[in-house]
């Protein structure tokens, strides 16, 4: 009984991976195996993996190719228009990243993983947060871990030989300090005591029960995951993070405490809900999953981010020093403080943030699912596009495309400067290192002021460059499928100013 069920099943699928086979060759779309794609993504970084495959595609002037299993059909893009259509003017038939969602485990309904029915009210009532005027009001409190963040590299800086630091390190301790605390009231004193239990515990949320990959591959058969009821997380990090959250909001509430952070805005939303017996209401479960998913796509990006600034600036010294003098000029007009409105008027040093982003984004690739059939119109005529087909769209090879900006492995922050004859002359849509459309990133405010707040004050301080553990290049890690993460460890000299 078994082995007929098997061969069947085995049957069904060969049929079904040939009848996908047979209609994309028939609309002229060539194909990878899917095997040879997974053989790629273990070897080389996802992002940088699918960069390739696009710099290919541009090269043959094919719009697409397309990666085929029985189950999984996955479109690579490189048309523009194409990502463009799918991004933005038909974002109504691609909403979704396809992730598996589990209603019943609060940490899988956030922004990023959820399906577009939940996601649209949910980013609706959240994008207040982030507005600029919250961002003003929570300056004061990222100012004061930056001022911590700025004294640590000094302290770190006199106990290591030579002043070579580990820089990531105390990046990545700052970006949990200024996500867990200044956004959302936890403290994870991890500038202080890098070991702190708390911080130790909030780590544990990138403790994922499965592998990315089988995450992002099986994410479209919810039904039959949810019918069993398949977590994502470990229940003890789902149960430690709702107790956090619910302490955190319970403890507020009850002294009337606020602390002019993103929790404030969240549990006054809460608030709103309640008394407006609003249909779609902000829960505690919701608010459990928002923190969880804003601190999961908030913190290596903004820590990798950081870190790739303070190499390159060390690699580029007259770079370096006219980011310096940009900084200084910037705050000689403004008494030497810094405040939300002047460090918006450092634009050399935003030059460079952009290009950073550009070189290094740290989310190299994003993806939508095509929730209703629909075509795609390109050079060479019109693509029907199945239900269910999993898009990518290669951000690392649009960024490092030679046609839009020349010598792509070059850091340059002139490109990015519209007075300059090379500045800014790629297309718009060219350049997404927080993505596009709706779903683009909703803390992006958030981390360009983070990023510029803490590059300016450490430039301001401390001058750095590039020592014999300093690697030539870089090269990023495989198993980080979802972020552009060093191999290697970046240690750069440190000296005060
Ligand atoms: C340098 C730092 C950051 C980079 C480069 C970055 C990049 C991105 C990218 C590429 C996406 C996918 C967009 C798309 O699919 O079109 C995204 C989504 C998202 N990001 Fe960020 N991000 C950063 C920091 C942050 C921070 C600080 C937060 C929150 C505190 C955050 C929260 C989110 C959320 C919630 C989403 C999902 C949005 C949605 O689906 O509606 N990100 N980010």
């Amino acid at each position: 009984m078994w082995f007929l069920l098997i061969s069947i099943f085995i049957c069904c699928s060969i049929l079904k991976y040939f009848q996908k086979l047979n209609y994309w060759r028939s609309h002229g779309v060539k194909n990878i195996s899917f095997i040879r794609l997974i053989s790629n993504v273990l070897k080389r970084q996802m992002g940088v993996a699918l960069g390739d495959i696009y710099q290919q595609l541009y090269e043959e002037k094919e719009p697409f190719k397309v990666a085929l299993s029985p189950f999984l059909t996955v479109l690579i893009l490189q048309d523009m228009e194409s990502i463009k259509d799918v991004m933005i003017k038909q974002f109504e038939n691609f909403p979704e990243r396809g992730f598996y969602t589990n209603h019943r485990d609060p940490l899988n309904t956030n922004l990023i993983r959820l399906e577009y029915e939940w996601w649209r009210p949910l980013r609706q009532k959240l994008t207040p947060v982030f507005s600029p005027a919250k961002m003003q009001a929570i300056f004061p409190t990222l100012l004061k871990v930056t001022e911590l963040f700025a004294s640590k590299v000094k302290t770190t800086m006199e106990e290591e030989e030579n002043g070579e630091l580990a820089i990531y390190d105390l990046c990545a301790r700052f970006t949990t300090d200024v996500v867990g605390s200044v956004a959302f009231g936890i403290e994870f004193n991890s500038l202080e005591d890098p070991n702190s239990q708390a911080r130790r515990q909030g780590l544990k949320i990138f403790d994922y029960v499965w592998h990315p990959i089988l995450d992002s591959l099986a994410g479209h058969y919810r039904a039959v995951k949810n019918f069993f009821n398949i977590k994502l997380f470990k229940p003890e990090i789902s149960g430690f993070f709702r107790k956090l959250v619910s302490n955190i909001i319970e403890y507020r509430q009850k002294n009337g405490i606020r602390r002019e952070d993103l929790m404030d805005t969240l549990i006054e939303l809460k608030q709103h809900d309640e008394r407006s017996k609003q249909e779609f209401a902000l829960s505690l479960e919701l608010i459990v999953g928002q923190v969880f998913g804003f601190f999961g796509a908030g913190f290596e990006t903004s820590s990798n981010t950081l870190t790739y600034v303070l190499y390159e600036l060390a690699r580029h010294p007259e770079i370096q020093e006219k980011a310096r003098e940009n900084v200084k000029e910037v705050l000689k007009n403004h008494g030497n403080e810094f405040t939300y409105e002047n460090i918006r008027e450092m634009q050399y040093l935003k030059q460079v943030i952009n290009e950073t982003l550009r070189l290094h984004p740290p989310a190299p690739y994003t993806v939508r699912v095509c929730r209703q059939p629909c075509s795609l119109t390109t050079k060479r005529g019109s693509l029907k596009i199945p239900l269910g087909t999993k898009v990518m769209i290669p951000i690392y090879g649009i960024h490092h495309n030679p046609q839009y900006y020349p010598q792509p492995h070059l850091f340059r922050p002139e490109r990015f400067d519209a007075n300059m004859e090379l500045g800014c002359k790629f297309p718009s849509c060219a350049y997404m290192p927080f993505g596009l459309g709706p779903r683009i990133c909703i803390g992006e405010r958030l981390a360009k002021m983070l990023l510029t707040l803490s590059l300016a004050m450490l430039l301001q301080r401390y001058r750095f460059s590039c020592c014999p553990a300093t690697p030539k290049e870089l090269h990023f890690d495989p198993r980080k499928m979802l972020v552009l993460s060093s191999k290697e460890k970046i240690v750069l000299k440190v000296e005060t100013v």
